[in-house]
Protein backbone atom coordinates (compact mmCIF):
# COMPACT_ATOMS: atom_id res chain seq x y z
CA UNK A 1 0.00 0.00 0.00
CA UNK A 2 1.08 3.49 -0.63
CA UNK A 3 -1.90 5.21 0.37
CA UNK A 4 0.91 8.30 2.27
CA UNK A 5 2.38 8.72 -1.65
CA UNK A 6 6.14 9.01 -0.07
CA UNK A 7 7.81 6.13 -2.02
CA UNK A 8 7.90 5.20 -5.71
CA UNK A 9 6.57 1.61 -7.13
CA UNK A 10 8.70 -1.27 -6.57
CA UNK A 11 9.48 -2.31 -9.90
CA UNK A 12 12.51 -4.65 -9.86
CA UNK A 13 12.68 -7.76 -9.04
CA UNK A 14 16.06 -10.47 -8.39
CA UNK A 15 16.44 -13.07 -10.93
CA UNK A 16 18.85 -15.82 -9.44
CA UNK A 17 20.89 -17.33 -11.49
CA UNK A 18 22.68 -20.44 -9.72
CA UNK A 19 25.14 -23.26 -11.65
CA UNK A 20 26.00 -26.67 -10.82
CA UNK A 21 29.61 -25.79 -12.44
CA UNK A 22 31.98 -23.01 -12.60
CA UNK A 23 31.37 -22.43 -16.48
CA UNK A 24 27.96 -23.19 -17.14
CA UNK A 25 26.53 -22.91 -20.86
CA UNK A 26 25.55 -19.97 -21.11
CA UNK A 27 26.37 -17.71 -24.52
CA UNK A 28 25.44 -13.77 -24.17
CA UNK A 29 25.39 -13.62 -28.28
CA UNK A 30 22.41 -14.98 -28.49
CA UNK A 31 20.96 -12.38 -26.55
CA UNK A 32 22.53 -9.29 -27.81
CA UNK A 33 20.43 -5.79 -27.60
CA UNK A 34 19.87 -3.28 -29.82
CA UNK A 35 22.87 -1.13 -30.30
CA UNK A 36 21.98 2.51 -29.06
CA UNK A 37 21.58 5.56 -31.79
CA UNK A 38 25.54 6.47 -31.15
CA UNK A 39 26.82 3.30 -31.46
CA UNK A 40 25.07 2.42 -34.91
CA UNK A 41 26.73 6.10 -36.20
CA UNK A 42 29.81 4.98 -34.93
CA UNK A 43 29.20 1.68 -36.51
CA UNK A 44 28.68 3.23 -40.20
CA UNK A 45 31.73 5.72 -39.83
CA UNK A 46 34.15 4.90 -36.73
CA UNK A 47 36.88 7.58 -38.07
CA UNK A 48 34.45 10.31 -37.59
CA UNK A 49 34.51 9.56 -33.72
CA UNK A 50 37.82 8.36 -32.84
CA UNK A 51 40.94 7.36 -33.47
CA UNK A 52 42.91 4.48 -32.67
CA UNK A 53 45.23 5.59 -29.12
CA UNK A 54 45.61 4.60 -25.33
CA UNK A 55 43.37 7.00 -23.78
CA UNK A 56 45.30 8.06 -20.14
CA UNK A 57 42.98 5.69 -18.23
CA UNK A 58 45.30 2.89 -20.37
CA UNK A 59 42.75 1.53 -22.32
CA UNK A 60 43.63 0.80 -26.21
CA UNK A 61 40.87 2.07 -28.34
CA UNK A 62 41.18 0.04 -31.03
CA UNK A 63 40.07 -0.21 -34.78
CA UNK A 64 37.99 -3.31 -33.35
CA UNK A 65 35.91 -0.76 -31.26
CA UNK A 66 33.65 0.01 -34.57
CA UNK A 67 32.73 -3.66 -35.53
CA UNK A 68 29.49 -4.44 -35.97
CA UNK A 69 28.37 -7.57 -33.74
CA UNK A 70 24.97 -7.48 -34.38
CA UNK A 71 24.31 -5.85 -31.38
CA UNK A 72 25.72 -4.75 -27.94
CA UNK A 73 26.30 -6.84 -25.02
CA UNK A 74 23.07 -7.01 -22.75
CA UNK A 75 23.16 -5.13 -19.13
CA UNK A 76 22.40 -7.26 -16.45
CA UNK A 77 18.99 -5.07 -16.11
CA UNK A 78 16.80 -6.34 -18.09
CA UNK A 79 13.83 -3.90 -18.81
CA UNK A 80 10.61 -5.87 -19.46
CA UNK A 81 7.27 -4.08 -19.69
CA UNK A 82 4.54 -6.45 -18.30
CA UNK A 83 2.06 -6.01 -20.73
CA UNK A 84 1.74 -9.40 -22.66
CA UNK A 85 -1.33 -9.83 -23.80
CA UNK A 86 -1.85 -13.68 -22.92
CA UNK A 87 -4.33 -13.57 -25.29
CA UNK A 88 -5.47 -17.62 -25.76
CA UNK A 89 -4.45 -17.92 -22.08
CA UNK A 90 -6.88 -15.18 -20.46
CA UNK A 91 -9.98 -16.20 -23.69
CA UNK A 92 -9.71 -19.16 -21.95
CA UNK A 93 -9.92 -18.54 -18.12
CA UNK A 94 -12.86 -15.89 -19.17
CA UNK A 95 -14.69 -19.09 -21.39
CA UNK A 96 -14.76 -21.08 -18.30
CA UNK A 97 -15.56 -18.94 -15.75
CA UNK A 98 -11.81 -18.90 -13.97
CA UNK A 99 -9.61 -16.35 -13.04
CA UNK A 100 -6.36 -15.62 -15.01
CA UNK A 101 -3.30 -16.89 -12.75
CA UNK A 102 -2.33 -13.40 -10.23
CA UNK A 103 1.32 -13.67 -10.67
CA UNK A 104 2.11 -14.50 -14.53
CA UNK A 105 5.72 -13.62 -15.91
CA UNK A 106 5.44 -11.56 -18.93
CA UNK A 107 7.45 -13.89 -22.20
CA UNK A 108 10.44 -11.70 -22.25
CA UNK A 109 11.54 -12.87 -18.90
CA UNK A 110 11.94 -16.71 -19.81
CA UNK A 111 12.64 -16.14 -23.30
CA UNK A 112 16.06 -14.25 -22.27
CA UNK A 113 17.28 -17.07 -20.31
CA UNK A 114 16.00 -20.02 -22.81
CA UNK A 115 18.07 -18.20 -25.19
CA UNK A 116 20.87 -17.10 -23.06
CA UNK A 117 21.57 -20.93 -21.56
CA UNK A 118 20.44 -23.38 -23.75
CA UNK A 119 19.78 -24.94 -27.73
CA UNK A 120 17.36 -26.08 -29.39
CA UNK A 121 16.17 -29.20 -27.95
CA UNK A 122 17.97 -28.91 -24.58
CA UNK A 123 15.41 -29.65 -21.84
CA UNK A 124 13.78 -26.17 -19.88
CA UNK A 125 12.45 -27.07 -16.51
CA UNK A 126 9.94 -24.82 -14.38
CA UNK A 127 9.08 -26.38 -10.78
CA UNK A 128 6.98 -23.62 -9.78
CA UNK A 129 5.38 -23.35 -13.46
CA UNK A 130 2.18 -21.07 -12.55
CA UNK A 131 0.22 -20.61 -15.68
CA UNK A 132 3.39 -22.26 -17.83
CA UNK A 133 4.43 -19.33 -19.76
CA UNK A 134 7.98 -20.72 -19.39
CA UNK A 135 6.50 -23.81 -21.28
CA UNK A 136 4.76 -21.55 -23.70
CA UNK A 137 8.15 -20.06 -24.26
CA UNK A 138 10.37 -23.06 -24.34
CA UNK A 139 7.66 -24.66 -27.40
CA UNK A 140 8.00 -21.59 -29.47
CA UNK A 141 11.90 -21.32 -29.56
CA UNK A 142 11.96 -25.51 -29.80
CA UNK A 143 13.11 -26.48 -26.47
CA UNK A 144 11.71 -29.75 -24.60
CA UNK A 145 10.37 -28.83 -21.39
CA UNK A 146 8.58 -29.77 -18.33
CA UNK A 147 6.50 -27.79 -15.66
CA UNK A 148 5.52 -28.67 -12.10
CA UNK A 149 2.81 -26.65 -10.38
CA UNK A 150 1.26 -26.96 -6.95
CA UNK A 151 -2.55 -25.88 -8.19
CA UNK A 152 -4.00 -28.42 -10.59
CA UNK A 153 -6.45 -25.39 -10.93
CA UNK A 154 -3.68 -23.55 -12.85
CA UNK A 155 -2.18 -26.56 -14.44
CA UNK A 156 -5.59 -26.45 -15.89
CA UNK A 157 -5.77 -23.19 -17.24
CA UNK A 158 -2.38 -23.18 -18.53
CA UNK A 159 -3.70 -25.74 -21.03
CA UNK A 160 -5.24 -22.83 -22.96
CA UNK A 161 -1.87 -21.84 -23.97
CA UNK A 162 -1.59 -24.90 -25.85
CA UNK A 163 -5.24 -25.24 -27.30
CA UNK A 164 -5.86 -23.81 -30.85
CA UNK A 165 -7.17 -20.29 -30.42
CA UNK A 166 -10.40 -21.40 -32.53
CA UNK A 167 -11.40 -23.81 -30.04
CA UNK A 168 -14.98 -24.49 -29.15
CA UNK A 169 -15.91 -23.16 -25.55
CA UNK A 170 -17.15 -26.86 -24.94
CA UNK A 171 -13.78 -28.26 -25.82
CA UNK A 172 -11.96 -25.56 -23.49
CA UNK A 173 -14.41 -26.86 -20.36
CA UNK A 174 -13.66 -30.14 -21.09
CA UNK A 175 -10.06 -30.08 -20.54
CA UNK A 176 -9.74 -27.28 -17.74
CA UNK A 177 -12.15 -29.72 -16.07
CA UNK A 178 -10.17 -33.31 -16.93
CA UNK A 179 -6.90 -31.73 -15.86
CA UNK A 180 -8.35 -29.89 -12.60
CA UNK A 181 -9.27 -33.74 -11.74
CA UNK A 182 -5.91 -34.81 -11.98
CA UNK A 183 -6.62 -36.39 -15.43
CA UNK A 184 -3.82 -37.09 -18.31
CA UNK A 185 -4.92 -35.71 -21.50
CA UNK A 186 -2.70 -35.60 -24.81
CA UNK A 187 -3.27 -32.47 -26.00
CA UNK A 188 -1.08 -32.76 -29.63
CA UNK A 189 -4.20 -32.74 -31.85
CA UNK A 190 -5.95 -29.91 -30.38
CA UNK A 191 -2.53 -27.60 -30.52
CA UNK A 192 -1.25 -28.36 -33.72
CA UNK A 193 1.71 -29.39 -31.85
CA UNK A 194 3.67 -32.12 -31.82
CA UNK A 195 3.85 -34.41 -29.36
CA UNK A 196 2.48 -32.45 -26.77
CA UNK A 197 1.01 -34.25 -23.15
CA UNK A 198 -0.26 -33.07 -20.15
CA UNK A 199 0.48 -34.72 -16.77
C1 LIG B 1 4.99 -16.72 -9.23
S1 LIG B 1 4.03 -18.10 -9.64
C2 LIG B 1 4.76 -18.56 -11.16
C3 LIG B 1 4.16 -17.81 -12.31
C4 LIG B 1 4.67 -18.28 -13.65
N1 LIG B 1 6.05 -17.91 -13.88
C5 LIG B 1 3.78 -17.71 -14.77
O1 LIG B 1 4.26 -16.96 -15.61
O2 LIG B 1 2.59 -18.01 -14.74
C6 LIG B 1 4.63 -19.38 -8.56
C7 LIG B 1 3.83 -20.65 -8.64
O3 LIG B 1 4.48 -21.64 -7.86
C8 LIG B 1 3.49 -22.53 -7.37
N2 LIG B 1 4.09 -23.30 -6.26
C9 LIG B 1 4.34 -22.90 -4.99
N3 LIG B 1 4.90 -23.89 -4.28
C10 LIG B 1 5.03 -24.94 -5.13
C11 LIG B 1 5.56 -26.26 -4.99
N4 LIG B 1 6.06 -26.69 -3.83
N5 LIG B 1 5.55 -27.06 -6.06
C12 LIG B 1 5.04 -26.64 -7.24
N6 LIG B 1 4.53 -25.41 -7.44
C13 LIG B 1 4.52 -24.57 -6.39
C14 LIG B 1 2.36 -21.62 -6.97
O4 LIG B 1 1.12 -22.30 -6.94
C15 LIG B 1 2.42 -20.55 -8.09
O5 LIG B 1 1.49 -20.83 -9.11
Amino acid sequence: MNNCKIRAKDTVNNVWWFSKTEWPKADVSKVLAPYSDRMKKLIEDPAAFYSPKNRPSGHAIGEGFGKDNGGAIPSNLLQIPNTDSNGGYLRGCKTVGIKGHPARFPAKLPEFFIKFLTDPGDLVVDIFAGSNTTGRVAEDLGRRWLGYELSAEYVAASAFRFLDRDAPAARLSEVCAALAAGQTLDLKSDSGLPGLAAE
